[in-house]
């Protein structure tokens, strides 16, 4: 007797079209961890980087697609305020399925839950958990000048000014608006506090924005823009990180994705190089901090072998393993909660024990996690202003007051 089975319609290929800016040495490695979990899962990778740190132009890129209609398969997007504006209108699909499975709810911070979940789906797959507040130093250099690694911005000016009389480089920055916001914004926070960051930068307070803290943010700022050398127009921020690493500059602020270009380079936290949050942050675990989280968004689409690659991805960027591989090359934490700690080093044991105890983590201001997009670009505008022109403190405050009030 012929037995008749009906043909069950053939699962297409996973697919994956990810369109991401993780260009950088370090950047590049980490992602190598996803793409060649998925690829050996059974996955079709097709990569489309857009490079830029900061993500400004990939997000621009994603966006147009997304209303063009012909969206990527996975886009690397920041939680925050611009992920939850383009769930809300309606750009982003759902991995509901695998974060069940997976018991997503329990195994990441309620801080991401919140980014992650929105309207009760799970639009994104949360990857890591960066923080932008991290003063990266040269230890060998900080020796040879006899400077130790300054923990407030009176130390930090003053080193700045030894390390310049030794030869040094005293920061490395590149002149582009989301690294000038990332030093402004560790400055605000070591010289106005956690309470003051929170009312300029996410109540947008303008008596915080105008105020008298502010001048004295703006204050330090123009001390800090005679530490620059004059090649950083324009210069990315691995460039500046291989500054530090080269031993040409002493110091660097910038967000704990630069450790992974120190780690590609080989070199060893607390011996070749040093971590510590920025001056005025206070110390491991219970400095204030600047969190940046990345995860890997999932645009609404239709196509079978696109919609298999968004769930095996899920499964796969969510894996406890690839999550801890993925921060090792990164220089970031687990987005996971429950990933063994023993692997990662001194400068991911801080982070990860601020981010367990300390009371004071702060959206990041680039990554609007915190503000919409239009009022964190104001505030990049107004930073570059002050970096580009000679003005005074007072202006530069102004300057930033009546920027974010035209953003709004
Ligand atoms: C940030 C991102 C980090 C890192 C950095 C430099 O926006 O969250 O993962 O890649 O840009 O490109």
């Amino acid at each position: 007797m012929l037995l008749l089975v009906p043909a069950l319609p053939a699962l297409a290929e996973p697919t994956a079209e990810v369109l991401h800016w993780w260009t950088s040495g370090g950047e590049a490695r980490a992602l190598k961890v996803i793409a060649d979990r998925f690829t050996e899962s059974g996955g079709r990778w097709i990569d489309s980087p857009i490079a830029g740190g900061g993500g400004d132009a990939a997000r621009t890129v994603a966006k147009t697609r997304m209303i063009g209609g012909k969206p990527p398969t996975i886009m690397q997007w920041h939680l925050g305020l611009s992920l939850r504006q383009l769930a809300e209108s309606g750009l982003l699909g759902e991995v509901d399925a695998v974060a069940r499975d997976g018991k997503w709810d329990e195994v990441l911070p309620p801080l991401l839950v919140a980014n992650a979940k929105i309207g009760g789906h799970y639009v994104t797959i949360p990857v890591d958990i960066h923080g932008e507040n991290w003063l990266w130093t040269n230890s060998k250099v900080l020796a040879a000048a006899g400077v130790a690694v300054p923990r407030s911005w009176a130390e930090f000016n003053a080193a700045a000014e030894t390390l310049r009389a030794a030869g040094y480089i005293p920061l490395a920055l590149g002149g582009q608006g989301w690294q000038q916001v990332i030093v402004f914004s560790a400055v605000a926070l070591g010289t106005g506090g956690p309470d003051f960051f929170r009312r300029a930068f996410v109540d947008l307070d303008a008596k915080a924005l105008a105020g008298p803290e502010m001048v004295a943010v703006f204050a330090e700022l123009r001390l800090i823009k005679g530490m620059i050398d004059p090649g950083a127009s324009n210069r990315d921020w691995n460039e500046a990180t291989n500054l530090v690493i080269q031993g040409k500059a002493a110091m660097q602020l910038m967000g704990d994705w630069a450790k992974g270009e120190f780690v590609a380079s080989g070199l060893v936290p607390e011996r070749d190089f040093g971590c510590d949050p920025s001056p005025g942050a206070g110390d491991a675990p219970r400095a204030a901090y600047v969190v940046a989280a990345d995860s890997l968004a999932v645009p609404k689409l239709a196509d079978p072998a696109q919609r298999e690659g968004q769930i095996l991805m899920a499964r796969t960027a969510m894996d406890p393993a690839v999550q801890r591989d993925f921060s090792l090359a990164k220089g970031s934490i687990p987005a996971r909660n429950d990933v063994p700690q023993d692997a990662f080093d001194v400068c991911a044991q801080k982070a990860m024990a601020i981010v367990r105890e300390s009371k004071d983590l702060l959206p990041a201001i680039g990554s609007s996690m915190g503000i919409g997009a239009a009022e964190a670009g104001a505030i990049t505008d107004a930073v570059s202003l002050f970096f580009a022109r000679d003005m005074t403190p007072e202006d530069g405050a102004k300057a930033l007051a009546a920027a974010v009030a035209g953003s709004r």
